[in-house]
């Protein structure tokens, strides 16, 4: 499987063909039923279409401060009225039905109400965070995941997911990491989009299509200094070159909405940027479904000093193009008065409502607004054991080996005494990750309970916990390194707590909490060989007892199955293939850090000259880099042939190498392409992932990969936003992850007749 680069990043300026975006067909009676409605609604149904409400119905512990309507009674008095279009975050058929009916049956249109909720890793059966599927760099398997969460969410009464988050997340202190694809573009677009097709399936109409809601538009995952619902000042080439990608390639899956993101981007609020959520998202990247607003973000306008009161701010989101609002009830209080006084047009709030409508209709709402709301599918499709099958495979492909001396795998025959030491040894409440708030509390399996369903005896096994994940406890630390003298291998189960991570999460340090730390530097310190699990949703910078480790484990957040999936790997029953979708750097006063950054003027050269981009306190590169991961196979590339250095402007070069396997293990490995361009009209980063190709081969195997590459792939965003892209030489990388690797160049030719190209 060979995945390159300008199928995801084409689309961004150019027409809509290019982009290959849905087209959905409509009958004309569809069209006309559209028109009539429009026709007949007042502008308070009107308004009420562009108005999601949180779901009292079935309300769940919902993820964000409470505000507006809570409760069941009054809620169904806004339906009956028309004053609702879509509820969100609750999740059971029954009460989905008894809304429903009311929109349905006892609403004067009887438009039927749209369902949707944050399923960002599972419903009843968790994966792994997004960021942990991430390391799978494996589009198609990301894919088969969002398929089986949407199978799960609308049997549970969903029509759509506030997900994926095609954030690319350049900063790891920002806590919504762990929600989304990683640091790069590419991967980032690649993944969302596949997790488009998964949750939508082929057919909307089905009653197991998922909606798909690709968000926060946009550049959220630039947010200075990592701070959740920050302020992003960036330029107009690096919006579009790093942040917008993802977006395009996830319409281009299918997507058909999308969600503002709550902050400013260069001063203005996205939720009121006309030019961003308009001339962009419509005219530039020819988004063709409808805008939510964040959770309450309209009526934040007025804390960002931007609109002058709720009116106002209500005008303000509407104009801007944002379709549905969520929580704030702003568009149901004050559309009918903007119109009345001309501030907002008719128009502009038809426009809004027929996009809605035309969703709804999509998804044969109109023709069956009982989809996905049938309490037999409903009993019969969560946490199936397929399901938790492959929630154990996405598990144990997720997880990274990120160090290993030689001491993994072990061996689940071999009687030895394990300790199994750390806070989440056989803690249940920090398996799941943040965002999987309908899963059922305590039914994820944990370290301790996989561990002794794969030991020979597992009476081989001794869990202490040394510490809390925050807090000491008294004797703790001296019972933990007890128990390690009394082991032959000890385990350290490290890291973050499923709260530390996700929304308003964000941290000044990436760090493990200092009592952790305290407790892996007294176990290491016995002298007994030491894997760390660590469990985490960011990148982090490790220290002393747990960088030293023998070995170590990105574990993330894995879900239902981490427990067993942990197992699998430690004793080698899956043979670990994950590659970081972050980099891990050395110290967190490295962030923001990523690997496609610039080089300067005064790149580095040593850790010692002085006067150049470097801290004087830490080298500047990853301890762990972006696309690192090792395996219990030993990879080997070498033979990397091109099939020409000299590219021409319209050809195809096509860059073969040869991988083998020389360990004892059959096993998978993701072989990367990395480009850089030595000199362009604007600086370009030290590398570019271009490709990506996953290779599984048995003990001795070997096989030749092919990558290829044209024009379209050395291209970037130049003057006057335009893809471009310069004649020159061009470096190239295949390697095993962002640092290193085979490397060769070519040289692009002068372009042809009328081609963009600089002066
Ligand atoms: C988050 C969104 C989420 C929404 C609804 C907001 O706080 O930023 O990502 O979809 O809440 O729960």
């Amino acid at each position: 499987m060979t995945i390159h680069r300008r199928a995801v990043l084409s689309g961004i300026l150019g027409s809509a063909a290019a982009f290959g975006l849905p087209r959905i067909t409509f009958a004309a009676t569809e069209v006309q039923r559209v028109d009539d409605l429009i026709a007949r609604m007042t502008i308070e149904e009107k308004a009420g279409q562009m108005t999601c409400l949180a779901d009292a119905f079935r309300p769940f512990n919902p993820p964000n401060p409470q505000a507006g309507i809570q409760d069941e009674k009054r809620l169904s008095e806004e339906i009956r009225k028309g004053r609702v279009g879509c509820l969100f975050n609750g999740i059971g058929v029954a009460g989905a039905r008894r809304a429903q009916e009311l929109a349905v049956e006892h609403s004067r249109l009887g438009i039927p109400l749209l369902f949707a909720g944050d399923v960002i890793h599972g419903l009843k059966t968790i994966f792994p965070v997004p960021l942990a599927e991430a390391s799978t760099f494996d589009p198609a398997f990301a894919e088969r995941t969002a398929r089986a969460m949407a199978v799960e969410a609308t049997a549970a009464g969903l029509h759509l997911t506030f997900a994926p988050m095609a954030d690319v997340a350049r900063d790891q202190r920002w806590g919504r990491v762990v929600e989304g694809s990683g640091e790069d573009v590419t991967l980032v677009s690649l993944l969302s989009a596949a997790r488009v097709r998964g949750f939508q399936g082929r057919d909307l109409r089905r009653n197991d299509s998922l909606l798909a809601c690709p968000k926060h538009f946009a550049a959220y995952g630039a947010v200075a200094g990592g701070l959740e619902y920050g302020s992003i000042d960036i330029s107009d080439e690096t919006l579009r070159e790093t942040h917008l990608p993802p977006f395009s390639a996830s319409f281009s899956a299918g997507a058909l909405s999308t969600m503002a993101a709550f902050s400013e981007i260069n001063g203005v609020p996205a939720t009121a940027d006309r030019a961003l959520l308009t001339d962009i998202l419509r005219g530039e990247m020819q988004f063709r479904g409808f805008v939510f607003s964040d959770y309450t973000a309209d009526e934040e306008l007025i804390a960002h000093g931007y609109a002058e009161d709720e009116r106002d701010a209500a005008r303000l989101a509407v104009l801007a193009g944002v379709d549905m609002s969520m929580q704030s009830g702003l568009y149901i209080r004050y559309l009918p008065e903007l119109v009345k006084s001309g501030a907002v047009p008719m128009g502009t709030v038809d426009v809004a409502v027929r996009r809605i409508l035309y969703v709804k209709m999509a998804m044969g709402l109109f023709d069956n607004p009982w989809r996905s709301l049938d309490e037999d599918v409903e009993r019969t499709r969560f946490a199936t054991p397929a399901h938790r099958e492959l929630a154990r495979e996405s598990a144990g492909r997720s997880i990274v080996l990120l160090k290993n001396s030689g001491i993994l795998p072990l061996d689940p025959a071999q009687s030895r005494k394990i300790a199994l030491i750390g806070p989440f040894g056989e803690d249940k409440d920090n398996v799941y990750g943040p965002w999987a708030f309908y899963g059922d509390p305590g039914k994820g399996v944990d370290i301790a309970s996989g561990l002794r369903a794969a030991l020979a005896d597992p009476a081989d096994l001794t869990v202490v916990p040394g510490c809390g994940a925050d807090a000491a406890i008294e004797g703790g630390i001296a019972k933990a390194v007890e128990a390690a003298k009394a082991a032959d291998i000890v385990l350290l189960a490290l890291g973050e707590t499923q709260t530390m991570s996700g929304e308003a999460q964000s941290r000044t340090t990436i760090e493990i909490p200092a009592v952790q730390q305290a407790l892996a530097d007294a176990v290491t310190a016995t002298g007994k060989p030491v894997v760390v699990l660590l469990r985490h949703g960011r990148a982090l910078a490790l220290h002393d007892g747990v960088a030293n480790a023998q070995a170590i484990l990105a574990t993330w957040f894995l879900g239902s199955e981490a427990g067993h999936a942990v197992a699998d790997v430690l004793f080698g029953k899956v043979n670990p293939s994950g590659k970081l979708p972050v980099s891990f750097p050395w110290e967190s006063g490295q962030e923001p850090f990523f690997y496609d950054r610039k080089s300067t003027g005064r790149p580095v050269v040593d850790n010692r000259t002085e006067y150049r981009a470097r801290y004087t306190t830490t080298d500047n590169s990853a301890r762990f880099p972006f696309g690192h991961g090792l395996s219990y196979s030993d990879f080997v590339l070498d033979n990397l042939k091109l099939s020409d250095t000299a590219m021409r402007w319209d050809d195809t070069v096509s860059i073969a190498v040869k991988v083998a396997n020389k360990g004892s293990r059959r096993g998978s490995e993701v072989v990367q392409l990395y480009t850089r361009d030595r000199v362009a009209s604007r600086t370009r980063p030290i590398r570019e992932l271009k490709g990506i190709e996953r290779v599984t081969l048995d003990p001795g195997e070997s096989k030749t990969l092919r990558f290829s590459l044209t024009r379209r792939d050395l291209e970037f965003v130049g003057d006057g936003n335009r893809r471009i892209a310069e004649p020159g030489l061009f470096d190239i990388w295949v390697g095993q992850s962002s640092t290193g690797g085979l490397h060769a160049q070519i040289e692009l030719y002068a372009a042809a007749p009328g081609a963009n190209t600089p002066n």
